[in-house]
This record gives structure tokens, C-alpha cells and sequence, in this order.
């Protein structure tokens, strides 16, 4: 098992890990994926086995049913089932990193002995629902409300661009519990897609990873139980923001994977394609091209690493998770466009995989805040830094 580089030594666990995985991707899910680009079709029997595999919940404690594995573990695990199908790495992602985990971050115990093992084995999907049609980059600004009332909470709005939204059981829910109050008013719910007056409103039809859902979420007086507050009220923002921190690792690790299976995808191709009597790999503007994606893919899987090694430490890593998130998506749109370059005309077609990988590639610029919104998180920890 290649392990890119990761120090092996005293690290067994890991390689069998990866082993296994890895095969899993491969045999597994990898000959399905261009069905589920095609189609659209939920990959329902990936999500099965991944969670027998301890793949959905794999940071969560072996109390709560999780397979208590570590951040690096699971940036490298979400490279591998991404490389074989980027719709099945974001369903993998948002499970794990945006609703698993501020559950066992953030939630009492009875929350956590509640939520986390149907998460754990897939039983019910998880989505976070924090983004609505008037605050993407901006979730302080939301317009969602939690009316207080006799022992609970009533949930009005739309939430927008939920991952899936349709098929999730759990959503952990951001709303306001006084507008007036601004980002002070933000809070958290954890709220069961069964009760009441939860919609799924609209599915979105997307250029690429087709096969997971993006849905607008439609709450018209959700009376949410006064149980399913998460963490205190007004402390939403701080959650969700921390969250995205641990998501952001994901996603750069989804990126990876896309930019790995174009980079292997264009060097097959480039040994056997023929051009001027020899396969274009002898040529130097190939080598050139293959040289590039190799080192954009190594730095930025290097800084993914290295953000979920802090996390590891469980020291603050905001800055670290958004130069991973930024450069793994950069990198990812970057060498699947050379990857259709180094294909010419064939890279454009269907037949090819670079062609899903270029549209798979696009929204990991876009969700778990945009490549500006990591620039900003970037540029104000350097500068906190300095007037520390
Ligand atoms: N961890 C914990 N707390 C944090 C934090 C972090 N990473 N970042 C900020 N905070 C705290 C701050 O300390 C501050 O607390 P105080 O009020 O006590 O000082 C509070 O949160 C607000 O922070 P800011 O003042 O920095 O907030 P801001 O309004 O200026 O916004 C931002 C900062 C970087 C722009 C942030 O809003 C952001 O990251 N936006 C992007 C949102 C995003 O990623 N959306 C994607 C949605 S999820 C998704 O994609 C859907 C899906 O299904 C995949």
C-alpha cells in the first residue's frame, strides 16, 4: 500500500486501514461511479458498506459505536473512497465531519447515547444545515428562526444547499433564536427530519457530484423537543464555525482524491496513447505536465496532513484547515484541467474519467466557505498572529 509518504514506521494500524480501503474503493466503488455520475441515483449500497466498515462515523468514540480513529485517518480515507467516486466522498464528509462530530464535540451525554450510533452505522444520514438563500458566506446573517416556546422551540425558514438533505434522518439545524441579537442569536438544534413541518422544497440539478443531494430544506413550525438544543443558545456561529474547521479537512481530502484519480487516469493515458511514432508520456511537455500535477498534489495533500495532525493535538488548526481546504481545491481544479489537456480531445468525452473528475473538482472551490472565504480565515489568523 502506497501511503504517499506518510511515515509507516510504528504505524501498522494505519497501512492495514488503508489497505483495506483502499481495495474497497477500488473494487467497489470505483466500477459504479460513472453509473451514479450518469444517473444520479444515491449510492445507497456504498453507504451501507462503508458504515460497516466504520467509515461513517470514524473519529466517534467507541462508546457511541465509532471506530475512534484520528483525523489524519480519515483525510487519507476520504482521498481514497474520493478517487473512486466524489459524490460518495461528500456524503462520507458531511457525516463525519459537520454532524457527527459537533454532536460528540458540543452535545450532553444523552445526545451523544442518542444521535451518534444511527449516524455511526448509517441507519440515518446526517446533514448540516446551516447555509440559506441569503447567507452562504456569511451564516452570522441568517434569517432562520427558534420561536421559544412552552418546551421547546418552533423552526421557520429555508436552509439551501444541503448536502444530503433529502436523505438525512439528523440535521443538525442553525437558526435564530432572536434576529435582533445578530450573530449573538445563532443556535444550534439537533432536529429529526420526521417531525412535523420539515420539507425537502427543491433538489438541485449540478454539474457535478451528481449522485449526492443538494437540497433546499424547508422548516414551517418545526416544534423541535428543548433536548435537541446543541451546546448553549447563542453559541451556534462559534459551533458551526468549528465545525467547518474539521470539515474543511475533509473536504481537502475529497479534493485530494479527485486530483489523484485525474493525475493516474492522465498517466495511463499518456503511456498509451501514441503520437509521432512513441506514446506521448516520451514527450517533455507531457512529463512536464505530469511533473506539475505530481507536486501540487504532494504539497497540498502535505498541508491536509498537517491540519488534521494539529487537529490530532487537539490544538486550534482554523488556519491550517483553511490552507489545506484552499490548496487541495485549487490543486484539484488545476490538475484535472491538465488531465484533459494531457487526454486532448478525449479528455472532453464522457468516455474518459477526467471529464467527471474536471466537473466533480469545481465544488470543492465552493462549499465548506469558497477559496475567498479561506483567504479571509487565512489572512486573519496571520494577522492575529502579529498583534498578539
Ligand atoms: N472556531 C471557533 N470559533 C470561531 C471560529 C472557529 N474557527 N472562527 C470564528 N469564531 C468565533 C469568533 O471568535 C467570534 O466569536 P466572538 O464573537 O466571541 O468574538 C465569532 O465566532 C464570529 O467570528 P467572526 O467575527 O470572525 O465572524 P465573521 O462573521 O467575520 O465570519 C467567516 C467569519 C470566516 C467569514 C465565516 O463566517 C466563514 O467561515 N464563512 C463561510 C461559511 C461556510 O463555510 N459556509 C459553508 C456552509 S456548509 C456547506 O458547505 C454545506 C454542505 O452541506 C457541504
Amino acid at each position: 500500500m502506497n501511503l504517499f509518504g506518510w511515515p509507516v514506521e510504528g504505524d501498522e494500524d494505519k497501512r492495514m486501514l488503508m489497505e483495506q480501503v483502499s481495495a474497497f474503493a477500488q473494487k467497489v466503488v470505483a466500477p459504479k461511479a460513472k453509473h451514479h455520475d450518469e444517473t444520479g441515483e444515491f449510492p445507497t449500497d456504498n453507504v451501507k458498506q462503508m458504515a460497516e466498515m466504520g467509515l461513517m462515523g470514524m473519529m466517534v468514540g467507541e462508546e457511541y459505536g465509532g471506530a475512534n480513529l484520528d483525523a489524519v485517518s480519515y483525510a487519507m480515507c476520504m482521498e481514497e473512497i474520493s478517487a473512486a467516486c466524489a459524490s460518495t466522498g461528500v456524503i462520507m464528509s458531511v457525516n463525519n465531519s459537520l454532524v457527527a462530530w459537533p454532536i460528540e464535540a458540543f452535545g450532553t451525554e444523552e445526545q451523544k447515547k442518542k444521535w451518534l450510533p444511527p449516524l455511526v452505522s448509517a441507519e440515518k444520514l446526517g446533514c448540516f444545515a446551516l447555509s440559506e438563500p441569503g447567507a452562504g458566506s456569511d451564516p452570522g446573517g441568517l434569517k432562520v428562526t427558534a420561536k421559544k416556546v412552552d418546551g421547546g422551540y418552533k423552526i421557520n425558514g429555508t436552509k439551501n444547499w444541503i448536502t444530503n438533505g433529502k436523505e438525512a434522518g439528523i440535521c443538525v439545524v442553525f437558526a435564530s433564536i432572536d434576529l435582533s441579537l445578530g450573530q449573538k442569536g445563532v443556535t444550534a438544534f439537533i432536529v429529526d427530519t420526521s417531525l412535523k413541518g420539515f420539507s425537502v422544497a427543491k433538489l438541485e440539478d449540478k454539474l457535478g457530484i451528481t449522485a449526492s443531494s443538494t437540497a433546499q430544506l424547508f422548516f414551517d413550525d418545526v416544534f423541535v423537543p428543548s433536548d435537541c438544543l446543541l451546546g448553549k443558545e447563542g453559541q451556534g456561529l462559534k459551533i458551526a464555525l468549528a465545525t467547518l474547521d474539521g470539515g474543511r479537512i475533509g473536504i481537502a481530502g475529497q479534493a485530494l482524491g479527485i486530483a489523484r484519480c485525474a493525475l493516474e487516469a492522465s498517466k495511463k493515458f499518456a503511456l498509451e496513447r501514441e503520437q509521432f511514432g512513441a506514446p506521448i508520456a516520451k514527450l517533455q511537455a507531457i512529463q512536464w505536465h505530469i511533473a506539475d500535477m505530481s507536486v501540487r498534489l504532494q504539497a497540498a495533500r502535505l498541508l491536509t496532513w498537517n491540519a488534521a495532525r494539529l487537529k490530532d493535538a487537539g490544538v486550534r488548526f482554523t488556519k491550517e484547515a483553511a490552507q489545506a481546504k484552499l490548496a487541495a481545491s485549487e490543486a484539484a481544479m488545476w490538475i484535472t484541467t491538465k488531465a484533459i489537456q494531457v487526454h486532448g480531445g478525449y479528455g472532453y468525452t464522457k468516455e474518459y474519467v477526467v471529464e467527471r473528475n474536471f466537473r466533480d473538482a469545481k465544488i470543492t472551490e465552493i462549499y465548506e466557505g469558497t477559496s475567498e472565504i479561506q483567504r479571509l480565515v487565512i489572512a486573519a489568523q496571520e494577522f492575529a498572529a502579529v498583534t498578539k
